[in-house]
């Protein structure tokens, strides 16, 4: 398919910057949608339409919803709605901060910045746990598969569901578990990443293991780490050609399924949550054709 946007099934760059919009109220967001679907090729920006901006525009995305709150023993998995995402991929951050503030520019009449964070790849795919994240995506076709939608209509097929999330690690928490006990909080050793057979059910690779939901719950994870001045976490992102893998992982993490929470909360939670629809392209640009511009 040569319709995807390309950054969704790219590597991850050495840095990103994500931006959330809010829609101004009242505005009609048409003319700043269109002039934005003219800069965007899909690959050093990937970009995801919010339900809330969907609605506005009088249109329907089958499976494009708002993102379900959740909550568990002592923690929530918030729900904070944004109507339009843009992912900016790269590798210098002087180069991201032109070209969001030229995004934004572009966006001002009608859409207000409503969160703008930095991330970065920390030795290789690691999250700041040290883990490796990534190691069971799909790859190739089954990447596509996974993330990417297809067999519907024109302006539909090509493009893809994301789910987002701010998490925020307690790190001082995670390096005070014995080794041990922080490999069963994963799942994995992170001295070789070997999968522990005999990990706890409450491991994260346990809760989440793609292949033991029924259907199969496979999705196509681009998540980074991020950190300011005083946190520091993980964006985790995971595109699918529908919501329905994610929903099933997060239900299982929260201990919804049976009781068992991923050991994950131990040391770090969601601050965000939201949805987003990312439009596939054509000729190099965002193809709007679903939403009639
Ligand atoms: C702070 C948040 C998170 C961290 C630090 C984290 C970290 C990791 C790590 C280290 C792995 C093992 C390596 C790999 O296969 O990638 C993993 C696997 C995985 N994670 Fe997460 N993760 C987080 C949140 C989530 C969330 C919210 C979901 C979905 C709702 C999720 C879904 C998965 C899946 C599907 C796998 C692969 C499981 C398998 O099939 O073996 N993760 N994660």
């Amino acid at each position: 398919m040569n319709n995807i946007q390309p950054g969704i099934l790219a590597e991850e760059t050495p840095l990103a910057r994500y931006l959330a919009f809010g829609l101004k109220p009242g505005s009609d967001p048409r003319a700043a949608l269109q002039a934005l679907a003219k800069t965007i090729d899909g690959e050093n920006t990937v970009v995801g339409l919010g339900q809330s901006l969907v609605m506005a525009l009088d249109r329907q995305i089958e499976g494009l919803k708002t993102f379900p709150a959740l909550s568990g023993p002592g923690f929530a998995v918030p729900a904070t709605p944004a109507a339009l995402w843009i992912w900016l991929r790269g590798d210098d951050r002087g180069e991201l901060l032109h070209r969001a503030r030229g995004l934004t520019r572009t966006l001002a009449d009608v859409f207000e910045p409503e969160q703008v964070i930095d991330a970065f790849q920390y030795r290789g795919n690691r999250d700041l746990s040290g883990y490796e994240d990534g190691t069971e995506n799909p790859e190739g076709e089954d990447a596509i598969e996974a993330a990417i939608v297809s067999g519907r209509a024109n302006g539909l097929d090509g493009s893809s569901f994301v789910a987002v999330q701010q998490w925020i690690h307690d790190l001082d928490r995670f390096e005070a578990m014995p080794q041990g006990e922080r490999d069963n909080t994963i799942g994995r050793r992170i001295s070789d990443n070997e999968e522990i057979d005999e990990a706890p059910r409450s491991a994260h690779v346990k809760r989440t293991a793609q292949e033991s939901f029924e259907p199969e719950a496979f999705v196509l994870r681009r998540s980074m780490p991020w950190a300011d001045d005083k946190q520091a976490g993980l964006v985790f992102v995971a595109f699918g050609h529908s919501f329905d893998a994610f929903e099933a992982q997060m239900r299982r993490m929260v201990g919804a399924d049976d009781g068992i929470v991923d050991a994950l909360f131990k040391f770090t939670h969601p601050v965000t949550g939201s949805y987003f629809w990312c439009p596939p392209v054509s000729g190099g640009r965002l193809n709007l054709d679903a939403l009639g511009l």
